[in-house]
């Protein structure tokens, strides 16, 4: 949604800056440093990284790729012995055959969410994206132009998309269709038989230029056995899908910056060449080789394994614990690392839809009652969490969710559970904390 340059002085920016959104995750940053000034500790359910170490033989191989010197400049599109390895492993998990020049590289998943817009959204086009969501779909959609149709989720059916739910918002105008399984924030996890009911309406209401943005960034993180499926595995799907996921959430690691897109063709993918080569020159080579060594390594499948079995236990605890809080209902997730519970019980004992309503309008419209809740956790009692705007503002309105990641260690889980049962039933404490003004929207 469109965001304004708060302060900016008349005349310095250009208007569009004012039309991208954001991920408000990343602003959480400094309010966290400002609550532990005091030297006492929030506890973070707010990040979206995984809390495991990257695993070693990663670690060894791009410090060994650093040690050799590939700290230049390199291939815009991307290494082509990485494009190599990512087309064999998405070809592989997909039952597709992938060419490496249909591979582009990128700093990270998220590039390719905004540059595919650039590539093909027209003005007017229509994009079409889930809400709740991940925030970036709709954040770039203003900016280039483009008509956001975001389409809802509902917590009676476990936020699963049907085609049924999907086929009234496409149309020949449709060019984009963001779709997320594993799925940030809600956990759903996309069966075949669901995905191929998704692809039979795409293929019926929307021209054979309209692209799927499938986004897979949590594929490996799925639970009780459920394996990862893909849209563009569908029947006359692979032509019209882009592919993407990255080196994240799958091994750990954040703060490498790879991530990938196969586009339907090869002239698709060289136009994303061009677009990096604009705004990156190319990604680091050291990164991307221990990418290479992360995709293909006998030693990852096995860290993979561990990480996703801390995932499932500490979900199990942490859904059951939730469900016991008066006030909050939340629904198993089967994927991902997020629990994304209903707060509309707490939000009404804290009177947190009558606060929201005495608000300046100013603050108001960047707030919501579960924006309330979450700040009240955050300030009065240490606990990081993200509100419902954050996943798509679009929507959003009298909907009230939390989503908590359970990338965090069992025992500060356990004592967040504690605390969000204690601040649910402080209505005084809340009452105090909107009155005291101290912060009431990110
Ligand atoms: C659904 C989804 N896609 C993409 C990303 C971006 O990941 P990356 O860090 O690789 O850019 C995230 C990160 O939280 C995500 O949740």
């Amino acid at each position: 949604m469109a965001g304004s340059v708060p302060g900016a002085s008349p005349g310095l920016f250009a208007e569009r800056v004012s039309r991208i959104g954001t991920e408000e995750a990343f602003k959480l940053g400094p309010l966290l440093r400002e609550v532990e000034a005091d030297g006492r500790r929030v506890i973070r359910c707010n990040l979206g990284q995984p809390d495991f170490p990257l695993p070693a033989h990663i670690t060894e191989a791009v410090v060994a790729a650093l040690r050799a010197g590939h700290t230049t400049y390199c291939d815009p599109q991307g290494l082509p012995e990485l494009r190599e390895a990512i087309a064999t492993a998405v070809g592989r998990d997909r039952g597709l055959d992938v060419d490496p020049r249909r591979v582009v590289v990128y700093p990270g998943s998220r590039p390719s969410i905004g540059l595919t817009q650039h590539a093909y959204v027209r003005a007017g086009d229509e994009v079409v994206y889930p809400t709740p969501g991940y925030p970036l779909y709709e954040s770039f959609v203003d900016y280039v132009g483009g008509t956001p149709v975001p389409v809802p989720l509902h917590e009676d059916t476990g936020f699963a998309l049907t085609g049924d739910e999907l086929a009234p918002h496409l149309s020949a105008r449709t060019r984009l269709i963001y779709l997320n399984f594993p799925s940030n924030p809600t956990g759903g996890v996309a069966s075949p038989e669901q995905l191929a009911d998704i692809a039979r309406v795409i293929l019926e209401a929307t021209p054979p230029t309209t692209r799927v943005y499938s986004d897979e960034a949590y594929e490996a993180i799925t639970f009780d056995g459920a394996r990862h499926a893909s849209i563009a595995s569908m029947p006359g799907m692979a032509e019209r899908t882009i592919i993407a996921s990255a080196v994240s959430k799958t091994y750990s690691w954040t703060g490498g910056r790879v991530g990938w897109a196969v586009f339907p063709t090869v002239e698709e993918a060289l136009v994303q060449r061009n677009l990096n080569i604009n705004y990156y020159a190319s990604i680091p080579p050291y990164s991307q080789l221990g990418a290479k060594v992360a995709l293909e390594s006998p030693e990852s499948p096995p860290a993979i394994a561990a990480m996703v079995e801390a995932f499932q236990r500490r979900r199990d605890f942490v859904i059951d614990g939730l469900n016991r809080i008066p006030g909050v209902r939340c629904q198993m997730p089967r994927g991902a690392f997020y629990a994304f519970p209903n707060i509309a019980g707490v939000v009404a004992a804290l009177g947190a839809e009558e606060a929201w309503r005495g608000l300046p309008d100013e603050v108001r419209g960047r707030s919501s009652p579960s924006t309330l809740a979450a700040l009240f956790l955050l300030y009065r009692y240490r606990v990081a969490t993200m509100d419902r705007r954050s996943f798509g503002v679009r929507g959003s309105e009298g909907q009230h969710f939390l989503r908590l990641s359970i990338a965090t260690g069992d025992d500060d889980l356990r004592e967040a559970l504690r605390r969000l049962e204690q601040a649910a039933a402080d209505p005084k404490g809340f009452a105090d904390f909107v009155r005291s003004g101290e912060r009431l929207a990110y």
